[in-house]
């Protein structure tokens, strides 16, 4: 609404200095809160069953010694994500062996990715950034959570670029940053 009266009072021969005067414009990108969970908001895409998958909290589903892969489920824990330029990094209180990079796993010919949030792994992924619609990934189109072979749901990446079916135990997620208190 603001930004169309401000159009409508400079007039429309102005459109092309204000995108270029804002970055903010062209990237629609937001500041991150310093920390914050990051929370699933279903959204419509898939005619999806299964379990719950809206409203839960991502964490690193341990899978190893120091090893992780993102899920998500209804508590939320007392770890948290925050940015470092755009590096996706899950910490919590008294951390002493460092933060726990994100990486989307690389699985050639696959329409969806595994995320790692690992100690033990890495190097962190980067192109992570926020927006109005949550979590964003340069290389990748959306979110999903899924049914799959743990206990809770877990995250994958979403290429976007095949047009496979998904399983039905899948929903399209935002994954938004909720600032920890
Ligand atoms: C952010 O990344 C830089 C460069 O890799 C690193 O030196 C710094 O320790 C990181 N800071 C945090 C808080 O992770
Ligand atoms: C994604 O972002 C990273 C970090 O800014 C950058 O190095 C990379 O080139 C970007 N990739 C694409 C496909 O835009
Ligand atoms: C956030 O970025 C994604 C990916 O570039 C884009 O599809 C979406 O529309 C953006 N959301 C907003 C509110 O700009």
């Amino acid at each position: 609404m603001r930004f169309v009266s401000i159009l409508a009072s400079v007039g429309f021969a102005a459109l092309p200095y204000l995108t270029r005067a804002s970055p903010l414009l062209e990237t629609r990108q937001e500041a991150a809160p310093s920390q914050f969970y990051l929370q699933t908001q279903v959204y419509p895409g898939i005619d999806d069953c299964g379990t719950n998958k809206d409203g839960l909290y991502v964490f690193s589903y341990h899978t190893g010694a120091g090893l992780g892969i993102a899920a998500a489920e209804a508590d939320q824990l007392s770890s948290w994500f925050y940015l470092n330029d755009t590096n996706l990094l899950f910490t919590y209180e008294d951390n002493e062996i460092g933060p726990w990079p994100t990486e989307i796993l690389y699985g050639p010919y696959q329409a969806f990715n595994q995320i790692s949030i690992s100690i033990a792994d890495g190097p962190a992924t980067p192109g992570f950034f926020v927006n109005g619609t949550g979590l964003q990934q340069n290389t990748t189109a959306a979110w999903l959570a899924c049914d799959w072979w743990f206990t809770d749901p877990q995250i994958f990446a979403y290429n976007g670029y095949y047009s496979t079916p998904l399983p039905s135990s899948c929903s399209f997620v935002n994954l938004i940053p909720r600032a920890v208190a």
